[in-house]
């Protein structure tokens, strides 16, 4: 394996990346030919002239998708909880272990944004958008701390799982590592091996995390909301969904863009090594849907949970220009991409669905 510093960096020609450096009073306006996606020459504190218009359309269609967790009433999941036959005891299990790896992972995923992506991403359009996914970020945390605090959880057991459940702690442990290479305060961009050790913290967060761990997470409570079981939850996870797949595109979108304008980085080695990537994080899924749903439910199991993983890892390799990594499979969840649509799913849950467009909360009719 490459060290990023193995080759020296060049980086006189490269402007500041961060745009904290002093400023250069005598240097010449911002030509669109000079922004980068990353080791960009073009000053990253002027946003226009625009470059990337499917970054400022992503961060405007996130604008538009605004929602807080506390608009959704709980009082039905309250209830629900509560009861003592509400929820089998192999639902409780499940839920309580999905929130416990969803509320430690919205803070990997928000201080990877924050802490490692941010800095090397020389890209003022798309540092917009990441401004606006790490507030998305911060939503999400409050959405399961607001579960927390409406359901009587106990806040410990809950935020520790990432810690102290196996199955939880070794995919955010396997996340973690990619960050963990970018942390190093000497590490910048700017080599070959540099550049592909970014992008695979890229693909760690934005591919695996949010767009095949978070899929799984995202069936095991809908599916449980469309038996019409912790409504209130279900509903917050929609929207949450809605997030996430903007935030997924996003990151499809920069890793090919940092393709395109760098080929020589994506060799058929590098590829081998992202295809084994998705193939581990499937597998840390498999164990994580046995861990979760030792016995299984209506309509899932953690048999059809690791079909999902791979119909969605497929998915993901052919996003990103790669051959797949398992056999065909057929989508074990086909409602999962009609629940995508919250408009068709107006009355899914039977619940107050606002949906924001340009300040003004639009009826769904
Ligand atoms: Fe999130
Ligand atoms: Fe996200």
């Amino acid at each position: 394996m490459l060290n990023w510093n193995e080759t020296a960096v060049s980086n006189a020609t490269i402007a500041d990346a961060t745009g904290l450096g002093s400023i250069d009073r005598g240097g010449a306006r911002v030509s669109v030919d000079e922004k980068r996606m990353i080791n960009a020459r073009a000053d990253v504190n002027q946003l226009l002239p625009m470059k990337y218009g499917w970054a400022w359309e992503k961060y405007l269609a996130a604008c538009n998708n605004h929602w807080m967790p506390t608009e959704i009433s709980m009082q039905a999941d309250i209830a629900l909880w509560k009861s003592a036959d509400g929820l089998t005891e192999d639902e409780r299990r499940m839920v309580k272990r999905n929130l416990g790896f969803f509320a430690a992972s919205e803070s990997l995923v928000a201080n990877n944004i924050v802490l490692a992506i941010y800095r090397h991403l020389t890209n003022p359009e798309c540092r917009q958008y990441l401004l606006r996914q790490s507030f998305e970020e911060a939503v999400h945390t409050h959405t399961f701390q607001y579960i927390v605090e409406s359901l009587g959880l106990d806040e410990g057991e809950l935020f520790n799982m990432y810690r102290e459940v196996p199955s939880i702690t070794d995919k955010a442990a396997w996340a973690l590592g990619h960050t963990q290479s970018l942390d190093d305060p000497a590490f910048s961009t700017g080599t070959d091996a540099a550049d592909q050790i970014f992008l695979k913290d890229l693909v760690a967060f934005y591919v695996v995390f949010e767009g095949m761990w978070f899929y799984t997470g995202f069936a095991q409570i809908l599916s449980l909301g469309r038996r019409g079981k912790m409504a209130g939850i279900a509903e917050q996870y929609q929207y949450i969904l809605r997030d996430e797949s903007l935030h997924l595109n996003f990151g499809i979108d920069v890793i090919n863009q940092i393709k395109a304008e760098n080929p020589h980085l994506w060799t058929s080695a590098f590829q081998e090594e992202i295809r084994a990537m998705l193939r581990q994080a499937a597998e840390l899924e498999a164990a994580y849907g046995r861990d979760t749903m030792p016995r299984g439910f209506l309509g899932l199991n953690a048999e059809s949970c690791e079909r999902y993983m791979h119909f969605i890892a497929n998915r993901r390799c052919a996003q990103l220009g790669l051959e797949p990594v398992f056999a065909a499979t057929e989508n074990p969840f086909p409602w999962m991409s009609e629940t995508m649509d919250l408009k068709k799913e107006k009355n899914f849950f039977e619940t107050r669905v606002i949906e924001y467009q340009n300040g003004g909360s639009l009826s769904w009719d």
